[in-house]
């Protein structure tokens, strides 16, 4: 009876050991769930945080690379995006990919180029893909910038550990399945107001005041926001800019179907066939890149301006 009990409780102890290690593996799939202890919101440090000195000049030359790169790091940037457009408030807000959650998940595996990429790799991904520019070199001043903003974001999260509010909200599968012209209504009569009827954003004095959602100025055919799961997940949690969280769930993945349904600039991994690149890096139901959408087979026209 003893020697049950005490087998029983060393599985038991075997198994929260086990699950508590698992969470805290830095090499975790990007998927696996948050951990108990994890639940908390981890709260940035404050702007006026940044200490005096170089690495406090290197830090907030980081936030101005992320708040208006387009002008700071011109020569990475392909379009009209800023990095802090989908990592909002300049990468502190819950749910919009914040930089104090991605900083402490990496090195990290990823399916998308299978093999460990480290932080500063995952960086220049969004350079050439969500800003459709090139990557800045290893060590490159705007990379080493951009890193050491975001380990200033990190100051005190536990690394390792994926924190609640990490990437764009998983949203559950809609009633049924996302559609674009039920997408094209919602945009209509939300979305329009602010990025364009032509979803081209809008200018005022040579400043982008509302970024492009699709066309020559957006984010290319590789960047993760076309991707129907991450894209879903942003808009239901952050648009319309003035009232989030108003969307339904349907809502949101109709007028991500729609905007993901769109013209834009070719993916950089281009084989030089459209069908070759969608078996390639496309093959998902989350991607519409190959397909053919209202009458147009998308990544096969030039979109240039
Ligand atoms: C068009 C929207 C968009 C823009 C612009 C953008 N990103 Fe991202 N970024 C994403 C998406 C979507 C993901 C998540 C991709 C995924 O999970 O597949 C992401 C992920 C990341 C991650 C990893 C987050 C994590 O939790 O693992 C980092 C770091 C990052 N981006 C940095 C940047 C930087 C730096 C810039 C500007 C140079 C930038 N991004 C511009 C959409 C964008
Ligand atoms: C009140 C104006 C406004 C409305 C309405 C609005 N947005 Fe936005 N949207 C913005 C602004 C501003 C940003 C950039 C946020 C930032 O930089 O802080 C943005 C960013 C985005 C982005 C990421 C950047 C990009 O260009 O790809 C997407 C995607 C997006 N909005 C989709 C939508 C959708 C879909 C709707 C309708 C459901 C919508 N927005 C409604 C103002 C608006």
């Amino acid at each position: 009876m003893t020697r049950q009990l005490f087998t029983l409780l060393a599985i038991l102890l075997c198994a929260i050991g086990f699950s508590l290690g698992f969470g805290v593996r830095t090499l975790m799939p990007a998927a696996s769930k948050p951990i108990a202890g994890a639940q908390k919101a981890f709260a940035p440090p404050p702007e006026t945080a940044i200490p005096a000195g170089p690495l406090g000049e290197e830090v907030a030359l980081g936030r101005s690379i992320f708040t208006d790169t387009g002008n700071a790091a011109p020569d990475f940037v392909g379009n009209d995006l800023k990095c802090s457009n989908c990592h909002l408030d300049a990468g502190r807000r819950a749910n919009a990919a914040p930089l104090w959650a991605a900083y402490g998940l990496y090195p990290q595996f990823r399916t998308k180029n299978g093999h460990v990429n480290t932080f500063a790799e995952r960086v220049q991904e969004c350079f050439k893909y969500s800003m459709n520019g090139k990557a800045p070199p290893a060590g490159d001043r705007v990379l080493v910038a951009v890193e050491s903003y975001a380990a200033f974001l990190a100051t005190g999260a536990p690394h390792g550990v994926k924190l609640t509010g990490q990437g764009y909200q998983k949203l559950p599968k809609p009633p049924s399945p996302a559609d674009y012209g039920r997408g094209q209504a919602v945009f209509v009569a939300t979305c329009a107001r602010c990025h364009g009827a032509d979803g081209n954003g809008q200018r005022s004095e040579g400043q982008v005041i509302f970024p492009p959602l699709w066309g020559p100025r957006s984010y290319n055919w590789g960047a993760g926001m076309g991707d129907l799961q991450n894209a879903a997940g942003f808009i239901a949690a952050n648009m319309p800019q003035d009232h989030p969280g108003t969307l339904t769930n349907q809502q949101a993945w109709d007028v991500a179907a729609y905007i993901d349904g769109k013209p834009r600039p070719q993916d950089p991994r281009f084989t030089g066939s459209v069908a070759e690149t969608r078996t390639r890096y496309h093959d998902t139901a989350q991607s519409a890149y190959g397909k053919t959408v209202d009458g147009v087979l998308l990544g096969a026209a030039a979109v240039v301006r």
